[in-house]
């Protein structure tokens, strides 16, 4: 239920004001190098409080190896990761238990789970279970070995990065709090973001992450495929809304002349794609082109703002004005958790194909 992956399968557990998140990781060869270094720095790009634009909630996320790690290389039994709960401030929940935050899990949690459900801080709906999701990220990446993977902000609060980037300009989104990678887009996406808060309010965004590096025959059809697979894990990650491969909505618009990817030989004598509307993905198998999708992220929910509820006890009106620490905007924060999801999938994707290996385009 809180897993993704077959051969790698990672599972998350924790809250987000409980003693701690983490993951078990299951499926990691044996002698796989386990990099704690690679591990936070990918967490300290998902940290709270990287920025001005971000919750000024502060966390450690010191990631502590509870089993499957000897001599710092991976022994092949689950291998557990703990990232301890620091700045847990539980006070602004509990005056909030019977009033759901409109947007928030609050109300599902309850209609699911009624009095028994952690309330506090989202519980288990929190995006703090990103932060092992990472973690587990930064182990699949060391299974991927060639396959480099990078994420960036092309939109948020409706403003839109009006280019096609290349790789190396995505790898570079970092270099901007927004991390989007088009400098004058970036500025105004910041503008927005401040906007929104000092409007006590919050703004949505896309993030679009490619991989590069998947030889064609990874994944297969129907709901074992590359789409599934990735849409999935993306749509576990809290406050994502929307994914779509390629050319995704807009391929409903264009003709069949216009969308179809003409195949041709490289110099290496391999078959590639003149273009990529696919994504990089048909029929669910990887076509060997980069695989590129988008993530659309909703505005959070919770704002510092009077909202209209209704108290779950009494069933009568009531106005919540959340107190907690929170995110105007997500979408930056987002971008190593769809990285680390992306790569989670395709590590277990590898570790599939090598089980049942590509037969054509070697
Ligand atoms: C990095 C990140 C930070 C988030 N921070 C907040 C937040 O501060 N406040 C909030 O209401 N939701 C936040 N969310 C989203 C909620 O966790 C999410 O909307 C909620 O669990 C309900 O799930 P759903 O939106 O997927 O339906 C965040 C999501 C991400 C990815």
């Amino acid at each position: 239920m809180s897993s993704i992956g077959t051969l790698f399968r990672v599972t998350l557990f924790g809250e987000s004001h409980g003693p701690g998140v983490g993951a078990v990781v299951e499926g990691v060869p044996a002698g796989t190098k386990v990099d704690l270094d690679a591990m936070r720095h990918e967490l300290a790009r998902r940290r709270p409080g990287q920025s001005k634009l971000s919750t000024q909630r502060k966390e450690e996320d010191e990631p502590e190896i509870l089993s499957g790690v000897l001599h710092g290389a991976a022994t092949g039994a689950p291998l557990t990761i703990l990232i301890r709960n620091t700045d847990v401030d539980s006070r602004p929940y509990d005056a909030t238990r019977d009033l759901p935050r409109p947007g928030h899990a609050d109300f599902t949690a309850w209609a699911k789970w009624g009095a028994a459900r952690d309330h506090r801080g989202g519980g288990p709906f929190s995006a703090r279970l990103t932060a092992p999701l990472v973690a587990a990220g930064a182990l699949a990446r060391r299974i991927l070995g060639g396959v480099r993977i990078a994420g960036h902000v092309v939109a948020a609060g409706g403003i839109e990065v009006p280019r096609e980037l290349t790789f190396e300009q995505i790898l570079k989104a970092d270099a901007h709090p927004t991390r989007c990678a088009d400098p004058k887009t970036a500025d105004l996406i910041e503008h927005a973001i401040m906007r929104a808060r000092s409007e006590a309010d919050s703004i949505g965004g896309v993030v679009e992450c490619r991989a590069e590096g998947v030889p064609a025959g990874w994944g297969g059809p129907g709901s074992a495929g590359l789409e599934s697979e990735l849409g999935r894990a993306m749509f576990a990650i809290p406050a994502a809304k929307g994914v779509e491969f390629g050319a995704g909505f807009r391929a409903a618009g264009m003709r069949g002349s216009a969308h179809n990817d003409p195949f041709e030989v490289d110099a290496a004598g391999k078959i590639t794609t003149r273009t990529n509307h696919a994504g990089g993905i048909l029929g669910g198998i990887s076509t060997g082109m980069p695989i590129v999708f988008r993530v659309a992220f909703k505005p959070v929910a919770s704002l510092p703002r009077p909202q209209d509820t209704v108290n779950l006890s009494t069933k009568k009106p009531a106005v919540i004005e959340t107190k907690g620490r929170h995110d105007p905007c997500v979408v930056p924060r987002a971008v190593p958790i769809v990285e680390a999801a992306a790569a989670c999938v395709l590590a277990d994707l590898k570790l599939l194909a090598a089980a049942d290996p590509p037969g054509g385009n070697r």
